[in-house]
């Protein structure tokens, strides 16, 4: 039930941010320690300051919902989270629960002040969610005994624990869920200047010597996301190992970054023909994403995940009430002229907004 970080993330994509096999040495790189988590300084304080007060008084942590889009280092945070407090930590994901007994099995094995990471926490089922609320706010199990009018309802207290959730997806957690998190942290993407910072750590713990130079550049193409960055500087080392060289240079991170197809912006073949299908198969009319799913013939989810957020940051597409649409920067982007009927798509939406 408990996964070591190590499953099948199936189909490869080089600057996609969720987890694959490129990726197999994340937790070398995982810094340890709050200190050495690199920006997102705002969840940082706050969870200095909760961590140390619990601390303090002797207290396990609350509860800790962490959210933001995939290779942002919630998995991470979660581990420093444990280490800080001093737990073990456990880990298992949603949809790794199938039945209540299975996580009812979890919990009653944990000690106190462990810390339970349920990543992708959006997917669990009703009956396994209901058993969480009681655990989470009473630390008891609350079990169901019999059948019919025999049935009744045994009650276990747990050991206090806290309980980390994971999501991509805000959205999609019911209310009575999120309401027991004492701590909720949003994610955001990186600055170039912090992803830059996280490719230098990474570059010494892998040892593997680069310039600052050609740290910037992958640092700019890594779309805000870690995960991203650090299979950028490795892909990159490849070539610079093929070439001869002992140090990244910047001419070698340009040039493999070309033979990757990245673009100077990060994005990949897939943003590119994501951005084509609503330029010319949609002539820049609003579109729905079930249907620009199946003009790239990809998954709807994993668009919204993966490749919209960082689309929609450097403002090249927009969401409106009747879809998806591109934006003058994503023509531009493309080397495309925009024809009166586009722009006049652009302007329509424009007014709306
Ligand atoms: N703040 C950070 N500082 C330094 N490195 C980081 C930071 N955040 C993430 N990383 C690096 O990025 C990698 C991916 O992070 P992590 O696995 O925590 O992402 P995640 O948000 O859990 O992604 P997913 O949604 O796919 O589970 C980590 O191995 C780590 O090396
Ligand atoms: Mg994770």
């Amino acid at each position: 039930m408990f996964f070591e970080d190590d499953e099948d993330y199936g189909e490869e994509r080089l600057v996609q941010s969720t987890k694959g096999e490129y990726d197999f040495e994340e937790n070398v790189l995982r810094p340890k320690t709050l200190e050495a988590y690199v920006g997102q300084t705002k969840v940082k304080d706050n969870l200095k300051t909760f961590m140390d007060a619990a601390k303090q008084r002797g207290e396990v942590l609350e509860h800790v919902l962490l959210y933001g889009a995939p290779g942002l280092g919630k998995t991470t945070l979660a581990h420093i989270i444990a280490n800080e407090m001093g737990g073990q930590l456990k880990l298992t994901s949603a949809p790794a629960i199938e039945r209540s007994g299975d996580l009812a099995a979890i919990l009653t094995n944990l000690n106190e002040g462990d810390v339970l990471f349920i990543d992708e926490i959006h997917r669990l089922n009703r009956s396994v969610e209901e058993i969480l609320y009681s655990a989470m706010e009473d630390y008891a199990l609350d079990i169901i005994v019999g059948k019919g009018p025999s049935a009744r309802n045994i009650r276990f207290t747990l050991k206090k624990f806290t309980l980390i959730g994971a999501t991509t997806r805000a959205g999609m957690i019911s209310n009575p869920l999120r309401d027991r998190f004492g701590i909720i942290c949003r994610l955001e993407m990186y600055t170039p200047e912090e992803l830059k910072e996280i490719v230098l750590r990474s570059a010494r713990a892998l040892a593997i010597e680069i310039d600052d130079k050609a740290a910037s550049e992958i640092s700019r193409r890594s779309r805000g996301t870690p995960r991203i960055a650090n299979r950028l500087l490795k892909r990159v080392r490849d070539f610079s190992t093929i070439k001869g060289n002992q140090k990244i240079t910047c001419e070698d991170a340009k040039f493999a970054l070309e033979k990757l197809e990245v673009d100077e912006l990060g994005l990949d073949e897939v943003d590119r023909a994501l951005l084509r299908a609503m330029a010319e198969k949609f002539d820049g009319r609003p579109v729905g994403l079930e249907t620009l799913a199946a003009t790239i013939n990809e998954d709807a989810g994993t668009i919204e995940d993966v490749y919209e957020p960082y689309l929609l940051q450097l403002g090249f597409i927009a969401r409106t009430p009747r879809g998806r649409i591109i934006l003058r920067g994503g023509y531009e982007h493309l080397g495309l002229k925009m024809s009166e009927k586009q722009r006049e798509q652009i302007s329509l939406f424009d007014k709306d907004d």
